[in-house]
């Protein structure tokens, strides 16, 4: 079992020509409205990736807040019908998280309300997390407040589970909550933020990864956008994968995609290695850059079964 501890938005995405300048009012091309919130896009991922190993029982469950409010009840929904366990997603007397995208070409631009998302607290992280085994997944990001992210990390690490942290939106991290993470997967901002460095060209992507060993991560992935990621597996393996060479009608996602589906493969071991998981997300992520939307552009595994029937390579 995977269990994603994360925000679920309400995507509001306007598809512009061209950003705004300062005091500028400008029409959008396109409106669309969606699930999102980088915990329920990757929670999403997880469980349309994972009907390969469909036995009937849920591959991944959400544990987050909803709004009381129509919007919360639809999204709630929304991630139950694509396969996502959603028994620990409430629903508390608050607006339902909310985030802006603007696309423009190649590029985005978000900005994320919170609202319910900042209702988690500790006690839900016990309740859901109260028959977790070893063997299970905790997979966090940074929309929800830190501290609980903190919490829950140092949980599934007493449980023995696989801790898998994407860092989205980067927070300067108290060095000892890096212990509790067995997996960490930053894109070129975060990366920057949380380091001190930025990963323009291999030697500094090589530091950055270092960086993240030395404050007690045992495998790095940063995610580079169209460059596709570098991976270090506490220095023994250390390679770049690159993307697939895809039509980009919308990145929105894509990070949430390639961690979906790496949080996905990584703990099967023996299935896959860590650079092949990699490989994997890379492939699967290069689907959700080539169509619009958040959660609703995620593959399905029919869509990237090919994924599974061949050999792994970029
Ligand atoms: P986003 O916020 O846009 O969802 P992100 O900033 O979290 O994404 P990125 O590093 O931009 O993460 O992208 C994650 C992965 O998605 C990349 O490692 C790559 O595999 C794939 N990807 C992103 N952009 C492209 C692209 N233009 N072409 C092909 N693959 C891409
Ligand atoms: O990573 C993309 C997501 O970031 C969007 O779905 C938006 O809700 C923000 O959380």
């Amino acid at each position: 079992m995977i269990y994603v501890l994360g925000s679920i938005n309400n995507d509001i995405s306007l598809e512009m020509e061209r950003m705004p300048k300062k005091g500028e009012t400008l029409i959008a091309d396109s409106c669309r409205m969606g699930l999102g919130g980088k915990g329920a896009n990757q929670a999403v991922a997880i469980a349309r990736l994972a009907r390969k190993y469909d036995d009937g029982r849920k591959a991944v469950q959400m544990i987050g807040k909803v709004g009381t409010d129509a919007v919360g009840t639809e999204l709630k929904n929304k991630l139950e019908s694509y396969g996502v366990g959603v028994e620990f997603v409430r629903q508390v007397n608050r607006s339902t998280g909310t985030a802006i995208v603007t696309v423009c070409g190649k590029n985005n631009r978000i900005m994320v309300y919170s609202g319910a998302n900042l209702g988690i607290s500790k006690s839900d992280i016990d309740e859901a997390l109260m028959n977790a085994k070893s063997t299970d997944t905790l997979l966090c990001q940074m929309e929800v407040p830190m501290y609980i992210v903190g919490y829950a990390l140092s949980q599934a690490r007493a449980r023995g589970m696989t801790t898998i942290l994407n860092p989205a939106p980067a927070h300067e991290m108290p060095e000892d909550m890096y212990y509790n993470v067995d997996v960490i997967a930053p894109n070129e901002t975060e990366t920057e933020k949380l380091t001190g460095i930025n990963p323009k060209d291999w030697d500094s992507q090589l530091a950055a990864m270092k960086e993240f060993h030395r404050r007690g991560v045992r495998y790095v992935v940063l995610t580079l956008g169209g460059n596709g990621c570098a991976i270090s597996d506490n220095g023994k393996l250390i390679s770049h994968i690159p993307a697939r060479k895809v039509p980009v009608v919308d990145t929105t996602g894509a990070g949430d995609t390639f961690v979906g589906a790496l949080a996905l493969t990584y703990p099967h071991v023996g299935m896959y290695s860590f650079e092949e998981a990699c490989i994997f997300a890379t492939r699967a992520a290069s689907f959700t850059v080539s169509r619009q939307g958040a959660a609703d552009s995620i593959p399905s595994f029919d869509e990237v079964s090919e994924l599974y029937n061949t050999k792994i390579e970029a």
